[in-house]
C-alpha cells in the first residue's frame, strides 16, 4: 500500500498513530541537523520532520523540489503551530521514507504564488495543474458539473451522447473539419453543437435531453471563447417559453445554492432585446448596477417603437459633432462631478483607444450647488445643458459623459464605457451575481455583403406565434438594399432567449420549428435553394414528416458558467488543457503538420 493517508487529512485527535503518506516535495527546509519538508498532494499539505537518524540518507540522495515521496513515520503535535492550514497542527515524525521518483526543477515555483508567466505555465500545464488556484477551479467546475446532473437527473432529463463525426451543422461559426480515408475527398464536420441532433431525439419522443458536451467552433478567440468548448445542452419536448425559462432558472439556481451556497430568491428579471439595447447599449447587460443610457439623438429607424429622451430635440442643434452625428448617448455617472481634468482627458483618452473607437467624448459636470460645467459650454446656453442633464437622467453631483456617431459604433462605444465607468467605481463585484432573461431578439439580421437575410440565433429557431404568417405569407427577397428595415421580415421576433449572468451571456435557446413547410421557408429566406436545403437537412426536413412534437431548449457555456462562478473573466483558467488565443495548445505544440504518408492516405494535396 502506498498510503494510509492523504496530505490534508492529519489531525491532532490521530497523535500517536503510524501513517504513511505520498505526495510531492514542495520544499524542504534545513535548521541544523534536522530536516522539514512539506509534502503535498491534490488533498492539502502536510510537514515531515526528518531528524538526525535520516541525515546520512538525505546526504546520499538529496531530496529536490517535486519528487515523489512516501515517508512513514508517527503523527506527532507541533510546538510550533500553523492555524492557516487544516494540518497545521501537526508533522509526521519520519522513521523512514521511499523516494518514488525524483524530478527536474521545474520551470516555475509550484505555489499560490507562482513565479511562472501564462506561456511558461501554459506549456507545462500539468505541473500549473498542481497548484492550488487551478486545482481549485477544476474542483468547482467538478462541482458544478455535479449540480447540473443532479437537479437534471431529478427532473426526469435522460444523458443521451451524440456523435462528433457529423455534416455541418450552422451555428454562425466556421466548422473544424476532418477527412474521411475510407470516403475519398469527403470530410465530416466536428459538431458546432448538437443542435440537430437534439430535434431529432424529441421526434424520437426522449421529450427531455441533456448532455454535457463537447462543441467546436472556428471562430476568433476571446477570453470567454475557446475553439472547442463545453455546453450543458438541453431540450424538451411539449414546451414553450415559459416553461423553459422555469426549468433553467431552476438549474442555474440549484448550481448557485450547491456552488456557491448561494439563495438566489429574487425574481430572474426578463427585458426585451429592443430595451436592453435601448437602456445599455448591449443584447447582454450586467445589470448589477444601473448607469442606464440616455438616448439622445438616434436614427428613427432603429427601435421603431421608442423616441428620444430629450423633449425638445432641437436642443441638441448648435454642437456641429453632435449636428453631424447619426447617434448621440449619454450616461450619468453618479458622484463624480468632482472629477479633475486629468481625469475627464483619461477617459477621453480611453473612449478614443482603437478597440473603442470614438474621435472624443463630451462631459457635463453636474455640480451639488445645481450649476453645470461642460466642454462644451461655448455650444449651449445653460438652458440647453440643463435639458441634456435632464435627458440623461443625471442628479447633482453626477458626471455626464457624451459620445457621438455612427449608430451601432456610438452604441457599442457607450456600452464599453459604462462598464468601463463601473469598474472604476467598483460596481462590478465579483461576488454578486445577477441573472437576466433578454427576449424577443429579432428573428433575422440583415447581411449586407450578401443582401440577404441570416438567423440571428440559428435557422431552427421559431418567430413568435403570431407572426408566422408574417413569415409565410412575404417573399423573403430583399428588392432594394437600402430599405431592408422596411421588409415585414426585419421586425420578426424569435422565439427565442439569452441568459445573461453579470454581463456575460451563459446560455441561450429558442422554440424550434417543428412544421416542414416553416422549415422550409425558413431555409428559402436565408438564401438556401431546394436541392440545397435538401442536401444538407433533408434528414431534420424527413423527420418533421413523422409526428414532431413541439420542443425548445437551450444550451448553457459550461466553461463561462464556471469562470463567472469562479471570479474570472478568462475561461481558460477552468479547463484542465485550454487552447491560447490563437488556438494552439502549446503543450502539445498542436495544430501540427502530419506525415506525408497520412497525406497520400487521405488523398489530400495541400496548396501550400
Ligand atoms: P449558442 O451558440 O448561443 O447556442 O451557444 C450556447 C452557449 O455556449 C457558450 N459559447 C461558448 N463558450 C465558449 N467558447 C465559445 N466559442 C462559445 N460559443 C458559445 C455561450 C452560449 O450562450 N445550439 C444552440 C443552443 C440552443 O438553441 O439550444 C447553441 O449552441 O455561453
Amino acid at each position: 500500500m502506498y498510503r494510509t493517508h492523504t496530505c490534508g487529512e492529519l489531525r491532532i485527535g490521530q497523535a500517536g498513530q503510524t501513517v504513511t503518506l505520498a505526495g510531492w516535495v514542495q520544499t524542504v527546509r534545513k535548521f541544523g541537523s534536522i530536516t522539514f519538508v512539506d509534502l503535498r498532494d491534490r488533498y492539502g499539505i502536510t510537514q515531515l520532520l526528518l531528524n538526525e537518524s535520516l541525515n546520512a540518507k538525505l546526504d546520499a540522495q538529496p531530496l529536490g523540489r517535486e519528487f515523489v515521496l512516501q515517508a512513514t513515520g508517527k503523527v506527532n503535535e507541533r510546538s510550533n503551530k500553523n492555524l492557516n492550514i487544516p494540518t497545521g497542527e501537526i508533522e509526521l515524525l519520519v522513521s523512514d521514507y521511499k523516494i518514488l521518483n525524483k524530478s527536474a526543477v521545474p520551470p516555475f515555483t509550484i505555489q499560490d504564488d507562482t513565479d511562472g508567466g501564462d506561456d511558461i505555465r501554459m506549456k507545462y500545464r500539468y505541473l500549473d495543474l498542481r497548484r492550488n488556484a487551478v486545482k481549485r477551479n477544476l474542483e468547482l467546475r467538478y462541482a458544478v458539473n455535479r449540480s447540473a446532473r443532479n437537479y437534471l437527473h431529478e427532473n426526469s432529463f435522460m444523458d443521451i451522447e451524440t456523435p462528433f463525426l457529423i455534416k455541418s451543422t450552422p451555428e454562425g461559426a466556421r466548422d473544424f473539419v476532418v477527412p474521411s480515408r475510407m470516403n475519398e475527398g469527403q470530410f465530416y464536420a466536428l459538431p458546432q453543437s448538437p443542435q440537430t441532433f437534439k430535434q431529432l431525439l424529441m421526434v424520437s419522443g426522449y421529450d427531455r435531453y441533456y448532455q454535457i458536451v463537447k462543441c467546436f467552433r472556428d471562430e476568433d478567440l476571446r477570453a470567454d471563447r475557446q475553439p472547442e468548448f463545453t455546453q450543458i445542452d438541453c431540450e424538451m419536448a411539449f414546451v414553450e417559453q415559459e416553461d423553459i425559462l422555469q426549468m433553467f432558472e431552476g438549474l442555474i439556481k440549484r448550481i448557485f445554492k450547491d456552488v456557491k451556497n448561494i439563495d438566489y430568491t429574487d425574481v430572474v428579471k426578463r427585458i426585451t432585446w429592443e430595451d436592453a439595447m435601448w437602456n445599455y447599449g448591449n443584447d447582454k447587460p450586467d445589470i448589477r448596477f444601473g448607469l442606464e443610457i440616455g438616448n439622445l439623438k438616434f436614427p428613427q429607424h432603429a427601435f421603431l417603437s421608442k423616441t428620444s429622451s430629450l423633449e425638445d430635440a432641437g436642443v441638441l442643434t448648435g454642437f456641429p459633432v453632435f449636428d453631424d452625428a447619426e447617434t448621440v448617448l449619454a450616461i450619468a455617472i453618479p458622484g463624480c462631478s468632482e472629477y479633475t481634468r486629468k481625469q475627464t482627458d483619461e477617459i477621453t483618452e480611453w473612449v478614443k483607444r482603437p478597440q473603442i473607437g470614438m474621435k472624443g467624448l463630451v462631459y457635463i459636470k453636474c455640480n451639488k450647488d445645481g450649476t453645470l460645467k461642460s466642454s462644451v459650454d461655448k455650444f449651449y446656453t445653460e438652458d440647453k445643458l440643463k435639458a441634456i442633464a435632464a435627458a440623461a437622467k443625471a442628479q447633482p453631483g453626477d458626471l455626464i459623459l457624451i459620445l457621438a456617431g455612427a449608430e451601432e459604433r456610438t452604441r457599442k462605444a457607450t456600452s464599453d464605457l459604462r462598464m468601463e465607468m463601473a469598474t472604476r467605481l467598483g460596481l462590478r463585484k465579483n461576488d454578486e451575481f445577477k441573472l437576466l432573461w433578454v427576449l424577443d431578439f429579432p428573428l433575422f439580421e440583415y447581411a449586407e455583403e450578401d443582401n440577404r437575410w441570416v438567423a440571428r440565433h440559428h435557422p431552427f429557431t421559431s418567430p413568435k406565434p403570431d407572426q408566422i404568417d408574417v413569415m409565410i405569407n412575404n417573399n423573403p427577397l430583399i428588392e432594394d438594399a437600402a430599405k431592408y428595415l422596411e421588409h415585414p421580415y426585419s421586425n420578426i421576433k424569435a422565439n427565442a432567449y439569452d441568459m445573461v449572468l453579470n454581463g456575460n451571456e451563459i446560455g441561450g435557446g429558442s422554440i424550434r420549428i417543428f412544421q416542414r413547410e416553416l422549415q422550409e421557408k425558413m431555409f428559402a429566406a436565408l438564401g438556401m435553394t431546394e436541392e440545397e436545403a435538401n442536401h444538407k437537412f433533408g434528414f431534420l426536413l424527413g423527420a418533421f414528416e413523422y409526428g414532431a412534437p413541439p420542443h425548445g431548449g437551450l444550451a448553457f457555456g459550461f466553461d463561462r458558467l464556471c469562470a463567472i462562478l469562479g471570479g474570472s473573466e478568462s475561461i481558460r483558467d477552468f479547463i484542465a488543457f485550454p487552447k491560447n488565443n490563437s488556438g494552439r495548445d502549446v503543450m502539445l505544440d498542436a495544430p501540427s503538420s502530419i506525415d506525408d504518408k497520412q497525406l497520400v492516405e487521405l488523398k489530400i494535396k495541400l496548396a501550400l
